[in-house]
């Protein structure tokens, strides 16, 4: 029943149908090996309250006593394990839809999308659900997240010298002018911090806090938007400034990259000088 209420909501499935076609990106680019990747959506606002019979569903209790500002949000995640691939193809086993309890202590599944299993959510939980919290105070038209084992992103935090917020948007920013436009902030950065932990959490929910794309060094990227969309394309343009830095290094040069003069006055001329 919950689950006909849920699935069958037209706006619900728009967003299950992007994530679907999303993943079927991140699988294309490279970026998506084995289970790599998570995607979250809070749906809370666009779930219908009065149809939903919310159940008191059997609590998974946070560990460690965590407790998040998020009681009674409703979020699609993808499960963990679940690969990108199978996500584009078949949205609905890959995907789990969970409430967070009203004690904000747990979660309950708010239905078996797989008809087989429960999936858990994925181990990137305290980082989702650490973003979600902080969007919901200061941005909450952000609703989504997307992480992702972006190649060149990652390869570029292999180098002596740029592991520093600084380093990787000078490289970035000076290698396309569209990196400068759409992404003015640049990318925070986490020094590698091992995943799934509360401490990766902290550290990337205060990068988002000013910033639309966090680099984990030696790990990925976690990106916010407005929609699942969003939060790729800002990936993507990062990721393409990349490759154009390796190209260049590949073809045996040390590129130029734009000068600070070009970037201060695309800057300028794009209203974010
Ligand atoms: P999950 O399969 O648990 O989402 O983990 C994938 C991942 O990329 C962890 O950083
Ligand atoms: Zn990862």
């Amino acid at each position: 029943m919950l689950k006909e209420i849920v699935l069958k909501n037209r706006n619900v499935r728009e967003i299950i149908l992007e994530m679907a076609e999303i993943a079927g990106y991140l699988w294309e680019r490279g970026w998506a090996e084995q289970n790599a990747g998570n995607i979250s959506v809070n749906i809370t606002d666009i779930l219908n309250r009065e149809n939903l019979q919310i159940p008191d569903g059997s609590m998974v209790p946070f560990p460690e006593k965590k407790k998040y500002a998020l009681g009674g949000n409703v979020f699609i995640m993808t499960g963990t394990g679940t690969r990108m691939r199978d996500l584009a193809r078949n949205p609905e086993e890959n995907i789990c839809i969970i409430r967070i309890d009203n004690s904000g202590k747990g979660y309950s599944h708010l239905c078996r999308c797989r008809e087989t299993s429960i999936l858990q959510p994925t181990s990137e939980l305290p980082t989702h659900l650490t973003i979600h919290e902080m969007l919901l105070k200061k941005d909450p038209a952000r609703k989504i997240l997307v992480h992702t084992h972006a190649t060149e992103l990652i390869a570029l935090t292999q180098i002596p010298g740029m592991q520093s917020e600084k380093a990787l948007n000078r490289v970035l920013q000076g290698m396309h002018p569209e990196t400068v436009i759409f992404v003015p902030e640049g990318m925070g950065f986490v020094p590698y911090t091992l995943p799934g932990t509360a401490k990766i959490a902290q550290l990337t929910c205060k990068q988002l806090e000013t910033h639309p794309v966090v680099m984990w060094e030696k790990h990925g990227v976690f990106a916010t938007g407005k929609t699942v969309s969003e939060a790729f394309d800002a990936i993507d343009l990062l990721s393409k400034s990349a490759q154009i830095y390796f190209y260049s290094r590949q073809a045996g040069i040390e590129p130029e990259g734009l000068t600070e003069e070009q970037i201060a006055e695309i800057r300028k001329n794009y209203g974010k000088g």
